[in-house]
């Protein structure tokens, strides 16, 4: 009888996995070359240096979601055709066209100008569980915080940001390939919706332009061959999902990596300047996005294996992060480590994430707050559980003991 444990790549995307992916992501990085999953169809590519060189590979296609060998069943449509005009799932030229219409929003000073905004509803929020001796840092605050600073930015009024938010947490749900159909079809509904709302809310603001987003992107639209409309609206709900449950959970496992050292912990507390550095380390060790999927454009040869058209491929950016060869120590959170601003996991290449300097701000504003006014922070021993999905690292929630 073999008494070996099992190995933890044997788990691969089990409940296990999913509460501690990083066991398996060794495995994976000591075998040489990718591995390629038959039954998914997928390469998982784990290393440092292959993650990076697949990144810079446009024959690792980011249009996975509309490639000729994946069919969408026409109940989804909606769904389907705004992707087809989202550019995290587009490759050159499209994409280089719609990103360049909205960097500049996101650039580091621009972002600044909305420090009072992300400082005031971050006040607002620890304000409302003041007094309380129990909360959950997911749904008090880490949730509703980047949600609330986005759609301020876009110009969504406050009167309508409930339903925006219920919307695109459904549309971002229903759109995981692994949903079961019901869960993508109340997606696609979601995606009816919040088109009819958007198209209310553009003709509102042709008539009458502020300094929004929203009327930027507009303008572009106006101006002839920039954008079409479809495309202003699918990038208009692109950056409300992928700027919220990623900020969200940015919070949540920062907390919780803080709570597990307390000697960081400390450290964070007397020299609060370290704090831009421990959000770099917090998306380095245990980052809300864990994997990048793309799709092979052609056959070619990649890390000695044959990549071939139509198959997927993971680009584990969780698992780069942990690579022993970039990061000493790769299993440490380690606040003051100087390699951490070389993590992947803002991605890296074409696609490296537009909103990486609003996360920034919104964590280092909110965690300064959260240890100025909290001097007492533990965990309260519930069990902690993950959303089970290899795309993201999300706790379902964080009670903690605050005071
Ligand atoms: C800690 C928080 C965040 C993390 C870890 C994160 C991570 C990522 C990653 C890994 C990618 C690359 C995807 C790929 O290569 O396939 C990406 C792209 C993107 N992110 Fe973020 N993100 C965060 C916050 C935000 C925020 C706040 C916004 C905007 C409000 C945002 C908007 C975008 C957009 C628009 C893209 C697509 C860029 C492109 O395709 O060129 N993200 N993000």
């Amino acid at each position: 009888v073999n008494q070996e444990a099992p190995s933890a790549l044997a788990a691969l995307f089990s409940q296990d996995y999913f509460n501690n992916p990083y066991p398996a992501y060794s495995e994976l990085r000591h075998i040489p070359a990718p591995i390629f999953i038959e039954p998914l169809n997928l390469w998982l590519i784990s290393r440092y240096d292959d993650c990076v060189a697949a990144s810079k590979d446009l024959r690792f296609s980011s249009e996975y979601r509309t490639h000729p060998g994946r069919l969408h069943p026409e109940a989804i449509r909606e769904m389907v055709d705004s992707q087809k005009d989202t550019m995290v799932f587009l490759d050159p030229p499209v994409h280089t066209r719609l990103r360049g219409l909205v960097h500049k929003a996101f650039s580091p000073a621009m972002v600044q100008t909305i420090r009072g905004t992300i400082q005031q509803v971050v006040d607002e929020l620890l304000r409302s569980v003041e007094g309380r001796s129990e909360i959950d840092l997911i749904r008090d605050v880490a949730y509703p915080l980047p949600i609330r600073v986005i759609l301020e930015m876009i110009g969504v009024p406050l009167k309508d940001q409930e339903r925006t938010r219920d919307w695109s947490r459904d549309i971002l749900v229903g759109s995981d390939l692994a949903s079961p159909e019901v869960v993508k079809l109340e997606g696609n509904k979601a995606m009816i919706d919040f088109y009819a709302y958007l198209d209310d809310l553009i003709a509102e603001r042709r008539k009458a332009p502020r300094h929004d987003l929203l009327s930027a992107l507009i303008e572009a639209e106006e101006a002839g061959d920039k954008l079409t409309l479809n495309e202003l609206k699918a990038t208009v709900i692109l950056l409300i999902i992928a700027g919220h449950e990623t900020t969200t959970n940015l919070i949540g496992n920062g907390m919780l990596a803080l709570l597990e050292n307390p000697d960081q912990m400390a450290l964070l507390r007397q020299n609060p300047a370290l704090i831009p550095m421990a959000i770099e380390e917090m998306v380095r060790y245990d980052g809300p996005v864990q994997t990048n999927p793309r799709v092979i454009a052609e056959d070619f040869m990649f890390g000695g294996q044959l990549m071939k058209r139509g198959q997927m491929a993971a680009i584990l950016v969780g698992a780069a992060n942990r690579d022993e060869t970039v990061f000493t120590h790769a299993d440490r959170f380690d606040i003051k480590r100087q390699s951490q601003k070389n993590h992947v996991g803002f991605g890296y290449g074409i696609h490296y994430c537009v909103g990486a300097p609003l996360a920034r701000l919104e964590a280092q504003i909110v965690f300064k707050a959260m240890l100025e006014r909290w001097q007492k922070i533990e965990l309260t021993g519930v069990m902690l559980g993950y959303v089970p999905t290899p795309r993201v690292r999300a706790l379902m929630s964080l009670p903690l003991r605050i005071g």
